[in-house]
């Protein structure tokens, strides 16, 4: 039989229940929660662990034989390295963006996945509505999002406003929250099969890739972002990956590893 996907659990934090999109999973109490990894009944779990002094809702699965975990952090580790070394709007992302000093566009990412290109184009100072379909990852984002909004330094300001979270499937969603302001430009970065399969693939990628699977649909939403997007719709691929929907862009930015493929209204 396969396993499911995963349970909840509430060792470490017990006056705490699980998440409000993690709620349809069976909660464990118990200690021995390894087992049910090893047995096979479940790919892994939820839980809170403790970070900096307070819980963040983390995800843990066996990779390779070892028990690993990840959770997301908005304002530490490499979202705040891209903040302070990642050379503003210079960047990549920022180009295929159009980002100037006196521009800083709505965006809605429609694929936000763990945030991480949404809190970057944030620290660049845009507002940014995000789409994440899967409640697993939703959860982790939304546990970040609400860690960042309650932190004591000044980068707090960007995440108690211009950083919203939706969950729901984007083919349904783009145009509902379109309709209550339209954005300057729609961000879409599906999942797309990594070339390389072997244990050196990222294991943050992996964890995702558990939660998620592929992206199957997303052909479907570039019509749906160019209709809805008053500007631009950019599409990170990896370099090796060809045209979303085949569609082929206005221009192309290559970046490490990445295009983002810009078609501009
Ligand atoms: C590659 S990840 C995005 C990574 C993200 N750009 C980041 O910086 O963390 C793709 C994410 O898009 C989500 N996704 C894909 N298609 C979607 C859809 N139609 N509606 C909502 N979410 C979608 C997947 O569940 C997955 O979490």
């Amino acid at each position: 039989m396969k396993p499911q996907l995963a349970f909840y659990h509430q060792q470490a934090y017990p006056n705490l229940s699980p998440p409000q999109w993690l709620q349809h999973l069976p909660i464990v109490t118990d200690k021995d929660l390894t087992d049910s990894i090893e047995s096979g009944d479940y790919q892994g779990y939820f839980a809170y662990q403790q970070v900096d002094g307070q819980p963040a809702l983390s995800f843990f699965a066996r990779l390779d034989g070892k028990l690993v975990n990840m959770y997301v952090d908005l304002v530490a580790g490499q979202v705040a390295y891209r903040r302070q070394h990642g050379g503003g709007r210079k960047q990549h992302i920022a180009k295929a963006c159009g980002l100037k000093s006196n521009w800083q566009p709505k965006i809605l990412d429609a694929t936000g996945g763990l945030g991480r290109d949404a809190a970057e184009l944030r620290n660049l100072g845009c507002q940014l509505r995000i789409i994440e379909r899967s409640p697993y990852v939703a959860s982790l984002l939304q546990d970040a999002i609400h860690r960042a909004a309650s932190d004591t330094t000044s980068i707090s300001q960007l995440f108690t406003q211009g950083f919203e979270l939706y969950h729901g499937q984007s083919i349904d969603l783009i145009e509902q929250i379109a309709r209550t302001e339209q954005p300057d430009i729609i961000y879409l970065d599906p999942m797309f099969p990594p070339r390389n399969k072997s244990a050196s693939v990222k294991k943050e990628m992996r964890l995702v890739k558990l939660l998620v699977g592929e992206d199957p649909d997303a052909n479907n939403l570039l019509p749906i972002a160019i209709e809805n997007a008053a500007k631009r719709v950019v599409v990170k691929r990896p370099s090796y990956a060809p045209y979303l929907n085949e569609q082929k862009p206005s221009m192309s930015i290559e970046s490490k590893g990445n295009r983002f493929d810009v078609y501009v209204k």
